[in-house]
């Protein structure tokens, strides 16, 4: 992927709270369990795991639960600086395309640390979700 960084004590910090809340997940289905943590501009870390439903349809991702609790906390004004995502498997899984919209929403600049297929990579909502929907 482009523009790899190294990662940085924030992302670090970030990935040690996703690692943290991702074994809260509920993910009896998949057995994929998925943490998140976001920063946002204020300062605060919010997280966040998949919760699923044996509808499967229901179930709703780390990130966008974590980007929840930040609503609900910061309110309207929210803005995401950096999020990184973790899973109980060490694999790749970058945020899934519901979630990068739901990103962008909130961070426009917003940094994106997951795991890829060398470790721990750090790009951008922009780089990930280009031309995302908005009017
Ligand atoms: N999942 C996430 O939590 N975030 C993603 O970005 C990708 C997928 C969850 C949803 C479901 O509970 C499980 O991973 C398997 O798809």
């Amino acid at each position: 992927m482009e523009n790899i960084k190294p990662v940085t004590p924030v992302n670090d910090r970030l990935i040690q709270a996703a690692q943290t809340v991702m074994n809260n997940a509920y993910a009896p289905y998949s057995q994929f369990q998925v943490g998140a943590a976001l920063l946002s501009k204020r300062g605060n870390i919010f997280t966040g795991c998949n919760v699923e439903n044996v509808s499967y349809g229901l179930s709703i991702c780390a990130e966008r639960n974590a980007i929840a609790s930040a609503v609900a906390t910061e309110g309207s004004t929210l803005e995401i600086v950096a999020i990184a995502v973790t899973n109980n498997r060490q694999i790749s899984c970058s945020p899934c395309g519901a979630c990068r919209q739901v990103i962008q929403e909130f961070g426009k600049n917003a940094s994106i640390t997951f795991q890829d297929d060398s470790g721990w990579q750090t790009t951008s909502i922009d780089k990930l979700l280009p031309e995302g929907f908005s009017f």
